[in-house]
């Protein structure tokens, strides 16, 4: 398959960027990959919304851009911070024109508030946002005829010289990147898919842990087929755990969220025993940024030797709560729990990826040809800890401006010629399919107990000791088998584990969202952690 555009990952980064390209030139030919279906992605689980300055009156960039860097603990790039919040509602805008709706007051947008923000600035659709703008976004790409959208194929790697028979390693200037080899989950055949430029669009890296908010297609693969390239990812120590997924005795994956827009909504933290607990850690209480609401939780929990904290919502007003979170009400009533008469049993998981591909300001990752947006991207607006609903901005941001770059120099670039198909020599069928579901359950129980919310020298040591030896089993069975979905998430989830230990392991500080008891104080001059 040759394209002028090649796209993998279909949720906001991928799907903005592709039809924004498609407004301008239907002369190009783009292909966007998706693993499973056209309309599952993370995005379609965002439940908050959109950050973006809207209601000048009372809101300003100044104070976006300060709340920002005030969650992100001395770690976001200032220049980002300003390019992302002055640029969003135009973004915002934007998807608004392609049909995407917003809760409205009358003729004004209902803004919502979550941790971390000063001013009311959240766009919402419900609880649903999410799957609200996957569903315009989808539509709206559908009226383009040159965008293709390929569902069931896996990306395995991407291409480069290494696959001329070059030997790169991290040292090796201008590697470049000519597209992807992926799998056709219908046929199981690896099919080779050349492009003049391409972009990683592939979201986050939440299964790696046991309880996590992320859909199971959030194996990290991007990340980490970028990494085996050689290219360069940073903050990868910087996951960020939701502190209020909620708590299901039975057991989901994912963990079903419940957004923090309930405690911008009134939402009270609280003990067992009916009593506010956040005070004792931030005066902002319940609506204190999210790495410091989560450790308080997880303190809670350890101090009453409790699986879970609670949410109060019962005296806020019945049919406005309804209203706002009609999922979560129906979610909660569905495992016995009425948010009208009990509190919600809540628990932090893992939610967000702050690290990622190091791009620059216009999305350009270290290796030629190649972009990263999105999720799996690390821009520096997040730093050490994202606001809570800058995410989406982020992608909206960051992929009008790789689409912008991209049609400037596209028709300068050309698809390479010489490149060979997959070479599947020496592999057989799996004959236990056990070998890569256990690994893929020790690998996330490692993860949760080693390289959780509160991280030590010790525990980082053992999981580092314990992943290398996941490594060489993985590797063994990638190099003898015939590629499957699941082996190459396995592998792609080693590779993840393995970044985000190593960068805690490395950063000897508590900051944002890495805290360790071996150095519970933040350094002065402690920069990113670039691998
Ligand atoms: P995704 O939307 O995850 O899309 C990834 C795409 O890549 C998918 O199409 C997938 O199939 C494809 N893909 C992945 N790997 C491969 C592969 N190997 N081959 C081919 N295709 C591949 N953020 C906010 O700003 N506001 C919120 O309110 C909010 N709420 C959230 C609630 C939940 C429950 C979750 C999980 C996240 C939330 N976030 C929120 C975060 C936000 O939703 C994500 O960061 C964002 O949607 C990521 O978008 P993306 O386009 O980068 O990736
Ligand atoms: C939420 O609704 O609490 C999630 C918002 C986000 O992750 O940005």
């Amino acid at each position: 398959m040759k394209t002028d555009i090649l796209v993998i990952g279909g949720g906001i980064a991928g799907l903005s960027f592709a039809i924004k390209i498609a407004q301008k030139r239907s002369d190009l030919r783009i292909d966007v990959l998706t693993k499973t279906v056209e309309n599952e992605s993370n995005t379609r689980y965002a439940q908050g919304g959109v950050a973006a300055v809207w209601d000048f009156d009372k809101d300003s960039f100044q104070k976006h851009v300060e709340d920002t860097l005030d969650a992100g603990d001395g770690l976001c790039k200032q220049s980002i911070v300003e390019i992302v919040v002055n640029e969003g509602p135009q973004r915002v805008q934007e998807i608004i024109d392609w049909g995407t709706r917003f809760d409205k007051h009358g003729e004004d947008y209902d803004l919502g508030r979550e941790g971390g923000h000063t001013e009311n600035r959240i766009l919402h659709y419900k609880d649903l946002t999410g799957w609200e703008i996957q569903r315009a976004l989808v539509a709206e790409s559908k009226r383009y005829a040159n965008i293709h959208i390929h569902e069931h194929y896996f990306a395995v790697d991407i291409i480069t010289q290494h696959h001329l028979g070059w030997n790169i390693t991290r040292l090796t200037p201008d590697i470049e990147c000519y597209g992807c080899y992926a799998l056709n989950k219908k046929t199981g055949e690896i099919e080779t898919f050349l492009a003049k430029t391409t972009m990683m669009a592939t979201g986050g890296t939440g299964q790696v842990y046991k309880n996590t908010t992320n859909p199971v297609i959030a194996t990290g693969d991007g990340i980490a087929m970028v990494y085996r390239a050689k290219g360069r990812v940073s903050d990868m120590e910087f996951v960020q755990f939701h502190p209020t997924a909620l708590y299901n005795p039975s057991g989901d994956n994912p963990n079903f969220l419940v957004s923090e827009a309930v405690r911008g909504f009134g939402g009270i933290l609280k003990t067992p025993d009916g009593k506010e607990f956040m005070e004792k850690y931030d005066p902002r209480k319940s609506l204190a940024p999210r790495d410091i609401v989560a450790r308080a939780i997880d303190s809670e929990m350890k101090i009453w030797g409790s699986e879970c904290m609670y949410l109060d919502c019962r005296h806020l007003d019945k049919e406005a709560f309804y209203a706002h979170f009609p999922t979560i009400y129906d979610k909660c009533k569905s495992i016995g729990i009425d948010p009208m008469t009990d509190m919600i049993p809540v628990v932090p998981a893992c939610h967000y990826q702050c690290g990622g591909i190091l791009v620059d300001e216009i999305g350009k990752s270290s290796i030629k040809n190649l972009y990263a947006c999105g999720e799996c991207s690390c821009t520096g607006l997040h730093g050490a800890n994202r606001l809570a609903s800058n995410s989406l901005l982020e992608a909206l941001v960051f992929g009008h401006r790789i689409a912008n770059d991209t049609l400037e120099h596209i028709d300068s670039q050309e698809i390479k010629k010489g490149i060979p198909n997959w070479n599947a020599a020496g592999t057989t069928d799996p004959q236990e399919m056990v070998l890569i579901t256990q690994s893929t359950k020790e690998l996330k129980d490692l993860m949760s107990y080693y390289v959780g919310i509160v991280r030590s020298n010790v525990r980082l040591k053992r999981a580092l000791d314990r992943l290398f030896i996941l490594y060489r089993e993985t590797e063994d069975l990638y190099n003898t088998t015939t590629i499957s979905p699941q082996l190459c998430e396995l592998r792609n989830l080693v590779t993840i584990a393995y970044l985000i230990t190593r960068s805690a392991a490395t950063r000897r500080e508590s900051r944002g969202l890495h805290f360790t008891t071996d150095y519970p104080n933040e350094q002065p001059f402690l920069q990113n952690t670039i691998l």
